[in-house]
């Protein structure tokens, strides 16, 4: 973790922290030391380098596991990893990293979340105030988002469980939800009627282009988001459920326990 992380709740959990950027093979190095397990689950922010940070870091860190004996990789990748969306880095930097992992001999898991019921805060949060939603690309799309608190501790129980050893898996909530779902559940947590504000993907197809033409690194990460927005991220919950013990949250839970019941 970096020096400007918030990381009080976890110092306070007993957590030993490492202040770090894994842009630093040699920190990488040293924050391993003694570990039994390893879970990677940064991202890259605004501003910094795929290649450095979400595939050069998962290397670095999978090899310095390797050096340490650690008894297992956890590797949060995404749903759809395995697609082969060439357009989007992000994606191709996971699939590069699972296929890295899965051929060294440390011991591994893959988790390949669809999105995070967590991105949705700041939506719900702009639907109470205004009673919009904004969508790009098509309403009829599902996904499956996760609960993160779900995926954390799906992640804590992979590192050990015999299992899930050498295995990857899909991770979503118990329901595969349509786009234009999410604002309903919204209406009734808010009780509210709310407004769909829809934007095609050629919009966004548009804007990228133009983008492109003043800077084209920015206009290639979008690549990401793109396919994101254009293509459905659903599972099955049943196989999560047969081998971790977990209850997985649906997205209306989850909203209601961190927007309704946070301090
Ligand atoms: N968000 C989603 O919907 C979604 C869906 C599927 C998969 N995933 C994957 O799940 C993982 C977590 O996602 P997220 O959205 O929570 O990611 P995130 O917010 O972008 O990043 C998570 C953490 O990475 C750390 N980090 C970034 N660059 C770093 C660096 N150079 N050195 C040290 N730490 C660094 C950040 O530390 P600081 O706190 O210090 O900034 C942050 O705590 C990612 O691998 C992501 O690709 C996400």
């Amino acid at each position: 973790m970096r020096l400007e992380a918030r990381y009080a709740d976890l110092e306070q959990m007993g957590a030993e922290i490492f202040i770090g950027d894994l842009r630093r093979r040699d920190l990488i190095e040293r924050a391993v030391r003694g570990a039994r397990y390893i879970i990677s689950a940064h991202g890259t922010r605004p501003g910094q380098s795929i290649a450095e940070v979400e595939y050069q870091a998962n290397i670095d860190l999978i090899e310095a596991g390797q050096v340490q004996g650690v008894e297992r990789f956890v590797y949060i990748s995404v749903l759809g990893a395995d697609r082969h969306y060439d357009d989007a880095p992000v994606f191709k930097a996971k699939r590069e990293v699972e296929k890295y992992l899965t051929r060294t001999q440390i011991p591994y898991t893959v988790l390949r979340p669809a999105g995070f019921a967590s991105n949705l805060l700041t939506l719900a949060r702009n639907f109470e105030r205004t009673g919009f939603y904004f969508l790009i690309g098509r309403r009829e799309n599902r996904t499956s988002l996760v609960s993160t608190d779900d995926l954390s501790e799906i992640a804590i129980q992979a590192a050990s469980l015999p299992e899930a050893r050498n295995r990857t898996f899909a991770i979503g909530g118990p329901e595969s939800l349509r786009r234009d779902e999410i604002p309903k559940i919204f209406e009734k947590l808010f009780n509210r009627a709310g407004q769909i504000l829809q934007l095609p993907i050629e919009a966004f197809d548009a804007a990228r282009t133009l983008i492109g033409l003043v800077n084209p690194v920015i206009s290639r990460d979008l690549g990401t988001l793109r396919v994101l927005l254009a293509n459905e991220y659903t599972c099955d919950p049943h196989e999560v459920q047969q081998v971790f013990q977990i209850e997985l949250e649906s997205l209306h839970h989850f909203l209601r326990r961190n927007l309704l019941y946070s301090t």
